[in-house]
């Protein structure tokens, strides 16, 4: 078995403020950062704080920006940088810093809150749902979401911009969204709710630009930009400029004015 030794930066602070420091910790074959930051744990910073849980890219909580970019640290193999590579380890950057590699995500269980749930249909009791297959794969592909926040941390919507998380659910919580409206099943129309003009008005669906960002940190392969969020738009647009639709709305608009 080979070792070396590797250079790491790794941020050290809490909300009021920190630094990096750099470290330099032996490095075994077959190693992932994850690995690493806990050997740093247990012979140079008995004090540094870090999230995980699974080792096994599925439980989503040891998200960190590893060389800048929103990564999984039980994911991230060593042997994908340089040996004579700094690698730095920063916490998620759109989220407020608890302390070291720990961030306060809390704003990602608000605006999973704020999405309604799943409308079950009247009259079908649900050991009787039936679907076809291609609605099954479509809900399951969403469904693979580990949770791990990257793709919320690395939407520029929110990123640098404080001032948009208000407004804008981000791409996880706009994919729920999406998957909902699609859902053959989800009786939500029938019960007065229209999810794609939600997403539109009360979920910033307007405030992302299909950058696909959010795609590209993805750890489980969620195609979230081309599967979830262009289909939404499109179903948005779609009943807005519906004669049908437009026709109900200004007839319901006349009624509630009398
Ligand atoms: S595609 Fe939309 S949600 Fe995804 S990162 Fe870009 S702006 Fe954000
Ligand atoms: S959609 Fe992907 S990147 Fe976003 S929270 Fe789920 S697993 Fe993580
Ligand atoms: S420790 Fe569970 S995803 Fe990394």
């Amino acid at each position: 078995m080979s070792t070396y030794d590797a250079s790491f930066r790794i941020w050290r602070g809490d909300a009021e403020g920190g630094e990096l420091r750099d470290f330099t910790v032996e490095v075994h074959d077959g190693e992932v950062v994850l690995d690493i930051v806990h050997r740093l744990q247990a012979t140079q910073a008995s004090d540094l704080a870090v999230r995980w849980n699974c080792k096994a890219g599925k439980c989503g909580s040891c998200s960190a920006e590893v060389n800048g970019r929103p990564r999984l640290m039980c994911m991230t193999r060593m042997s994908t940088f340089e040996r004579s590579e700094t690698i730095t380890v920063t916490p998620l950057r759109a989220f407020p810093v608890v302390r070291d590699l720990v961030t306060d995500v809390s704003f990602n269980y608000q605006k999973a809150r704020e999405v309604p749930a799943f409308v079950p249909p009247e009259g079908v009791a649900p050991g009787a749902y039936r679907m076809q297959q291609i609605d099954v794969e479509r809900s399951q592909e969403f469904r693979k979401c580990i949770e791990c926040f990257l793709c919320q941390d690395t939407c520029h919507v929110v990123r640098d911009h404080e001032e948009n998380k208000g407004a804008f659910a981000g791409p996880r919580f706009l994919m729920r969204v999406a998957e909902l409206d699609m859902h053959p099943l989800d009786a939500a129309a029938e019960a007065g709710l229209d999810r794609s003009r939600t997403a539109q008005e009360e979920h910033g669906l307007g405030y992302c630009n299909i950058t696909k960002c959010c795609t590209e940190v993805c750890p489980e392969g969620i195609r979230i930009t081309d599967n979830a969020l262009i289909p939404l738009k499109e179903r948005a647009v779609d009943r807005k400029y519906d004669p049908l639709v437009w026709l109900g709305n200004k007839i319901r608009r006349r009624s509630d004015d009398r």
